[in-house]
């Protein structure tokens, strides 16, 4: 497909490096996280927090889009969705094509029960008929809009409660451009470590089956080190990080590590947010779960356990501003 998948596919292959994914993680990479991601050393591609497709089609809409707000900058940036209804992923793709995202990714790998008690997520593994009729509904619905160059992807785990092969190969055989493997069962949750061993075997299957699918590994990467190696060592064309930019956040950076980041700048960088924070959601949003991000901005400085637990007992962004203006 002529999309920026196949793009980042062809540089990944003459460079040698892999492209960078930034793992879609629910209330964490939110658009207010992802401009200070790009910002501070952005990946080549972004997505979304998942939502739900039922969601988005119902008249309760404005309580899930807000987690498809992006700002320009954000570019390339794709929509995660989820669901098991056909028919709420085929009204829900004109809408994600109108609001101008360069990418669609269907999540085939969410593990939380209620999910897959529902036949969503990772429940799909055990449903592949249901799987294909999602992945050529959504296709269909790119392939008859104005845009017909949107990125269609899969990310999915290897397996339900044991690894299987045979998942991965119904998901290769699907008209998808690019296909993310979190080299985890269902099962496993987050509990092992990924199986990177699995990845050689995942890239000959893709050869052989169609090789202009982009395959993304992902699970367990926190150094620029496996950035740059794990192309050669595994064949793979992009790497998707999630909690290795908590350790981080420069990650993505070539010219900076969270090892130089000063105390002054991740101070300046957690009043940033809160700031972005309350311009972005207002009261939409409980300003509560802003104390997720003590834990990525404030660390690696002397006092930092201590700025974060009195922060951590704070009701109010202006209180918290207050705080840290006097330390910074
Ligand atoms: C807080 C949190 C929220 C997540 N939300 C999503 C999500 O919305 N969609 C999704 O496909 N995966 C989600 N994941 C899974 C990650 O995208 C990723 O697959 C997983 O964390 C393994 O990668 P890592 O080892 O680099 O973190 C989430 C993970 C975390 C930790």
């Amino acid at each position: 497909m002529n999309n920026f998948w196949g793009k980042f596919r062809t540089k990944s292959i003459t460079s040698g490096r892999a492209f960078t994914v930034l793992a879609p993680m629910e209330d964490v990479t939110d658009t207010v996280f992802r401009q200070l991601m790009v910002e501070q050393g952005r990946p080549d591609i972004l997505m979304t927090e998942f939502t739900n497709c039922d969601g988005l089609a119902s008249r309760g809409r404005e309580h899930v889009i807000h987690r498809l707000a992006f700002t320009p900058n954000q570019h390339i940036i794709v929509a995660q969705i989820w669901g098991k209804n056909l028919e709420t992923y085929v009204k829900a793709v004109p809408l994600l094509i109108e609001m101008g995202f360069d990418g669609i990714d269907i999540n085939m790998g969410c593990p939380v029960s209620k999910v897959v008690a529902n036949g969503a997520g990772s429940g799909l593994i055990k449903n592949p008929t249901l799987a294909s009729e999602i992945i050529h509904a959504v296709r269909e619905g790119i392939q008859s809009s104005h845009r017909r160059n949107v990125g269609l992807s899969v990310k999915t785990r290897i397996g339900f409660n044991t690894v299987q092969p045979e998942w991965v190969e119904h998901l290769l055989s699907q008209p998808i451009d690019a296909l993310t493997l979190h080299l985890r069962t269902r099962k496993e949750m987050s509990k092992v470590p990924a199986h990177w061993e699995h990845m050689n075997e995942y890239v000959a299957m893709r050869d052989q089956i169609n090789s202009t699918i982009s395959l993304i590994g992902n699970g367990d990467i926190t150094t620029k080190e496996q950035l740059a190696t794990y192309r050669e060592a595994y064949g793979i064309d992009g790497l998707m990080v999630g909690r290795g930019i908590f350790d981080n956040m420069w990650l993505f950076n070539p010219d900076k590590d969270g090892s130089t980041a000063s105390k002054k700048e991740r101070i300046a960088l957690i009043m940033q947010h809160i700031e972005l924070f309350i311009k972005t959601w207002g009261k939409s949003k409980n300003f509560e779960m802003i104390k997720k991000y003590f834990k990525i901005y404030l660390k690696n400085f002397d006092g930092a356990a201590q700025l974060r637990n009195d922060l951590i007992t704070l009701r109010s962004p202006e209180e918290m501003l207050e705080v840290l203006k006097t330390v910074g």
